[in-house]
């Protein structure tokens, strides 16, 4: 198991955030997280990655990281963390270098020192992403799909063993998006553990064999895919008419 959260809460401001979750997953798994705004899905990835900690007891393992008793910086080198909240907080003046490379110290910006081999991994994941010609290029001239790139070269350079896309294809064109679906297909292949945040149910690829389904902080249900994208559950999640169907290994919802 690479993730045992049991009955985890987390309070901020006298507001409940994320009240007595339940997840257990286990290596090798895909997990789509579905949950509409302010339903505690980043809140969740960020207790994963260590940035916060759970309140009100309940117990927390990682990676085998055991929260509370074991010191967790290092968790976070072990997690590829896509997201726009990160994104948001990368220096304007960085170049796509420099963020890719902090990725291996999980920090903002580049203060550590790093050695010709890493700058050789980094050249080598940004000619894989197609952004080579961007390597010296400010951050902040960047178009919104090339940033994502380099996002996303940020988070591969430590060898995670899990990546996390948290609303990834938000911004990226049509192809950009191809591109993208293709690399978290080859992730798969690799062996990485991979949850997915969408509110688009069409960006859940058929590598996904697992849903989470967040609601007000709680689990409100979870398990294989199948079983829990299916109309039912789904009504009774949303609160609310919903048709769902299913064409060519992808889901469609629609609120009625
Ligand atoms: N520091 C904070 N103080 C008070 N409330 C907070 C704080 N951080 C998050 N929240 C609240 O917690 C709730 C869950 O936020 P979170 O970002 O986890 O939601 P989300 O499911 O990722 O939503 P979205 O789909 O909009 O990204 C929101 O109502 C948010 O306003
Ligand atoms: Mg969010």
């Amino acid at each position: 198991m690479i993730i045992d959260l049991q009955n985890v809460s987390y309070r901020k401001n006298g507001k409940m955030i994320l009240d007595g979750v339940n997840w257990q997953v286990e290596d090798g798994e895909h997990w789509i997280i579905l949950g509409l705004n302010g339903s505690g899905k980043t809140t969740l990835l960020n207790l994963i990655n260590g940035y916060i900690f759970p309140v009100y007891g309940g117990s927390a393992n990682v990676l085998g990281y055991q929260f509370g008793n074991c010191p967790i910086a290092d968790l976070r080198k072990h997690i590829g963390w896509i997201s726009n909240s990160l994104a948001q907080n990368i220096p304007v003046n960085d170049t796509p270098l420099e963020i890719i490379l902090s990725g291996k110290f999980a920090s903002i910006g580049l203060w550590d020192k790093v050695s010709d081999e890493d700058v050789s991994k980094a050249e080598g994941i940004m000619e894989k992403l197609g952004i080579m010609k961007l390597r010296d290029r400010t951050y902040g001239s960047l178009s919104q799909g090339e940033k994502q790139k380099v996002i996303i070269g940020r988070a591969l350079i430590s060898d995670p063993d899990i990546i996390i896309f948290d609303e990834a294809c938000n911004g990226l064109d049509i192809f950009a998006k191809k591109d993208l679906y293709n690399l978290i297909e080859k992730l798969a292949q690799d062996k990485k553990s991979i949850f997915f945040v969408t509110h688009n149910t069409d960006e859940i690829l058929p590598i996904f064999n697992k849903a989470l389904l967040l609601k007000n902080g709680q689990v409100h249900s979870k398990g294989d895919l199948k079983t829990v994208i299916q109309q039912e559950n789904l009504q009774d999640f949303y609160g609310s008419d919903v048709d769902v169907f299913e064409r060519n290994n992808r889901f469609f919802i629609f609120a009625k």
